[in-house]
């Protein structure tokens, strides 16, 4: 979790109570839920910046250098490779990667797609199929505002110092959904004098189609709509899975954890501490060369991860510089990619205080577990944006409401949360889709075989739910 843009308080308590409409949500350990989802849609993902792309990590003084790296284009930076995270507890059963397939989303691919839809159109009547109705039946407008604010005692907004690098450290969302100005103005005050550090997370995010339906029902009081829409641009063509795992075996793809020097593979430095290793099969050991995963609940707090089973070669320029005497692989790379995922996420008080019964999957680009994940944090491009998304994550001990953000150049979310599987499984797919910049985070019930048609990829984009839209 990183902070985004610093904002006085002043600004955010003004911007506040100037905001008058939102969905009921509830405030709970420090963080605001609103709906449950079955889907999370992000639009406008990608922008055009720079991060600090470590190029040394030396031993000797502890120092890493670095050096700016611009990036742009559709989904950027999280068009670049990524790599997958877990932390306990869960138990993963199912994991994929799939790529277009050859052909696919080509141009000419698209211009067929686009005819046949303007053939399908001109041959509808004023009938419309219904939309999936998302369970939200109350049309709202939610404004909110991205910003996040570190106070001291007084209120005062202070600069953080220190290391951020730990998820949730510094971080308490605030998510304004806000009834009224003055009552929101009043609960984040109180918030304020509860906590040193503050992080406030507020999207600004007008929902489209709630919008558009506010407007109708100031015309037609009958009406009502859905939260979103989940209309995104068509994907023409099949998808191949390139990378697959089922408890006990793997397809091209790699588990490592954060045990550096311990059994055999990877490093340990009074600089940089453990480096990642291969993953024993219990998810929580090292081990000399790469195992799969067994049918194991990890424990709370224990952290593993994938990478592809591609090796990164000398000088290769997508994986970038990695930490000397790593195991280094690639991520998962492209504009266009698609994630699937079955995990349970049992309750578990065991273990270590540190992110206990704090379950999450998410993503981080590549180049941050193979540099320091967890450390000084000019030694990864992780503060200079170069890419987190939290795609499930549970941020208080024991809450059973997975959140999903963003963290990179953009920065935002959605208060809306998808349920925990305490118990049986959540199967989802997330969708990188560059036709039109979104992220699809959606619940799904199909198989994950070795191809996806367009047909299954089309009615997973078509799912409605929250929307997100990044600044
Ligand atoms: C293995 O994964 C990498 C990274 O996603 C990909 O580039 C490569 O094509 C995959 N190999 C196969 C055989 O699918």
């Amino acid at each position: 979790m990183k902070f985004s843009n610093t904002l006085l308080l002043g600004n955010i308590l003004s911007v506040l109570s100037t905001l008058s409409k939102a969905d009921q949500c509830t405030f709970s350990g420090g963080n605001y839920y609103c709906s449950e989802t079955d889907a999370i849609i992000y639009s406008n993902v990608g922008t055009s910046s720079s991060y600090q792309d470590v190029t040394s990590m030396d031993e000797n003084t502890c120092a890493c250098s670095s050096s700016a790296k611009t990036f742009s284009g559709n989904l950027a930076p999280l068009n670049e490779e990524l790599s997958v995270h877990f932390r306990g507890p869960i138990n993963l059963v199912q994991f994929g990667v799939y790529f277009p397939a050859e052909g696919s989303n080509s141009v000419s691919n698209l211009k067929k797609r686009q005819l046949e839809k303007i053939a399908e159109e001109e041959c509808k009547t004023t009938a419309q199929k219904p939309k999936h109705q998302h369970k939200r039946d109350v049309a709202v407008q939610v404004v909110e505002v991205t910003a996040t604010v570190f106070v001291n005692a007084d209120g005062q907004s202070i600069t953080p110092v220190g290391d951020i690098n730990v998820d949730g450290v510094l971080t308490t969302s605030v998510n304004a959904n806000i009834q009224n100005g003055a009552a929101t103005t009043t609960t984040l005050q109180n918030i304020v004098s509860s906590y040193t550090q503050v992080s406030t997370i507020l999207n600004t995010n007008t929902k489209a189609t709630a919008a558009a339906a506010a407007s109708s029902a100031a015309a037609s009081s009958s009406s009502s709509s859905s939260s979103s829409s989940g209309s995104s641009a068509a994907v023409a063509g099949s998808w191949q899975r390139a990378s697959y795992f089922t408890p006990g075996s793997t397809s091209n793809c790699t588990f490592m954890n954060h045990q550096g020097g311990t059994a055999g593979s990877g490093v340990w430095s009074s600089c940089f501490g453990n480096s990642i290793s291969f993953a024993a099969s219990d998810g929580i050991s090292g081990a000399a060369s790469a195992q799969a995963l067994g049918d194991v609940t990890v424990q709370s707090g224990k952290e593993f991860m994938i990478f592809s089973g591609q090796e990164c070669g000398d000088n290769d320029a997508s994986c970038g510089y990695s930490r000397d005497g790593i195991p280094a692989y690639h991520g998962f790379g492209g504009d266009d990619k698609i994630f699937v995922f079955e995990f349970s996420m049992p309750s578990d008080t065991s273990g270590s205080a540190s992110n206990q019964d704090m379950p999450a999957v998410w993503l981080l680009n590549a180049k941050i577990p193979r540099t320091l994940q967890y450390g000084d944090a000019s030694c990864s491009c992780w503060k200079t944006g170069c890419g987190e998304m939290d795609l499930f994550e549970i941020l208080t001990a024991g809450s059973d409401k997975l959140i999903s953000h963003v963290h990179d150049a953009q920065d935002g979310g959605t208060q809306d949360y998808f349920k925990r599987p305490v118990d049986g499984t959540l199967k989802a797919a997330v969708i990188f889709n560059s036709q039109d910049n979104t992220i699809h985070i959606v619940e799904v019930s199909e198989d994950f075989g070795d191809v996806l048609s367009e047909d299954t990829v089309n009615s997973w984009l078509s799912i409605s739910g929250s929307s997100a839209a990044l600044p």
